[in-house]
């Protein structure tokens, strides 16, 4: 393996006695998205933070772009771009002068600061606003706006602190491909987010964080087999078909009496599909529908993140 874009050891942060992130280890590889999945205050920010100099860790080791962050953070924020989970646009002036500013922030001349806003609006669909002041953007054009401003130091590493939060579903698709075509540039993203159709989406890995620590990481499938069990469910359309059949598999399923569906563990093998297929022939009935289900990273996640959640055994609609 070449060297990771972004790799982090036993970072550690406390506020007051309060830790944050309690020896967080990271590897992220070039070219790579990279998604770090938690719940509200499980320190995403804190940790996209401290790996993009914004603030310095109590302890523990990171390089970014092969630099040190302690002994050459200059050289780590010339690799990075970063889009906070707080939007940077100023909204008194226009989409093109926050662009402007952003090139005089990283010193290119006035020409190529000009033809580098002028591209960036152009790719990010907003030159026809680029006139107007910011705060008249949408929550969409806002973000795009805070991408193009992150790219114009054109960084091969970016970090991303919950890029869709808030945005209505065309908006996340249209960032999700934005993000895509960034990787595909050969850029490595690290983005945080709490949802995780969109760590299942866009990362190549995933690593969930909870409590201060990594209490999971690896690629979307990974994850999804650490988990055990996935589930049958069994519909009908004859309410006394789903009687008879609730009945016959009293002690294995559980029951939605309105949706006239039944779910039964279990992991979709031949095996175990035959032996529920003989109990539904034994009390003489036939299902309207049969479908399997493997575990979702909505099952991952609550075990992992909820210490009281039950494993998927444990099926979340009423077990009679
Ligand atoms: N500057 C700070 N001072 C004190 N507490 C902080 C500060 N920044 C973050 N925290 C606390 O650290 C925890 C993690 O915050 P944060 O990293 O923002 O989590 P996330 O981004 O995952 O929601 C929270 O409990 C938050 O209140
Ligand atoms: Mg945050």
């Amino acid at each position: 393996m070449t060297n990771p874009a972004i790799a982090a050891n036993g970072l550690r942060k406390s506020y007051g006695d309060k830790v944050v992130l309690d020896g967080v280890d990271l590897a992220v590889p070039e070219g790579t998205v990279f998604a770090l999945l938690g719940p509200n205050g499980a320190g995403k920010t804190t940790a996209v933070k401290i790996l993009s100099t914004l603030v310095t860790a109590d302890a523990g080791r990171a390089t970014v772009a092969g630099h040190d962050l302690d002994h050459d953070a200059h050289r780590v924020r010339a690799a990075i771009g970063v889009t906070g989970q707080f939007s940077a646009v100023d909204g008194l002036i226009t989409g093109l002068e926050n662009m402007l500013l952003m090139a005089d922030l990283h010193h290119l001349p006035k020409a190529e600061g000009r033809r580098t806003a002028t591209e960036l609006l152009e790719r990010f669909d907003l030159t026809a606003a680029a006139g107007k002041p910011a705060s008249t953007y949408s929550g969409g054009m806002k973000r795009r706006l805070d991408i193009a401003m992150t790219l114009v130091g054109n960084p091969r590493i970016i970090f991303l602190d919950e890029p869709t939060t808030g945005l209505d579903p065309r908006s996340r698709h249209n960032m999700w491909q934005i993000i895509r075509e960034l990787v595909a540039d050969g850029a490595t993203v690290l983005l945080t987010t709490q949802y995780l159709e969109e760590a299942d989406e866009l990362a190549d890995r995933i690593a969930v964080l909870n409590g201060g620590k990594i209490v999971a990481e690896g690629t979307p499938d990974q994850l999804k087999r650490q988990i055990p069990g996935g589930h049958a469910r069994l519909r009908f359309t004859d309410p006394d078909a789903y009687r008879s059949a609730s009945d016959a598999l009293r002690d294995a399923a559980a029951r939605d009496d309105e949706a006239l569906t039944l779910r039964i563990a279990n992991d979709g093998s031949q095996r175990e599909l035959r032996a529920l297929l003989d109990r539904l022939d034994a009390a003489g009935v036939e299902a309207d529908e049969l479908t399997v289900h493997t575990p979702d990273l909505d099952d991952v996640f609550f075990a992992l993140t909820d210490p009281t959640a039950a494993l998927p055994a444990q099926p979340k609609e009423h077990v009679r």
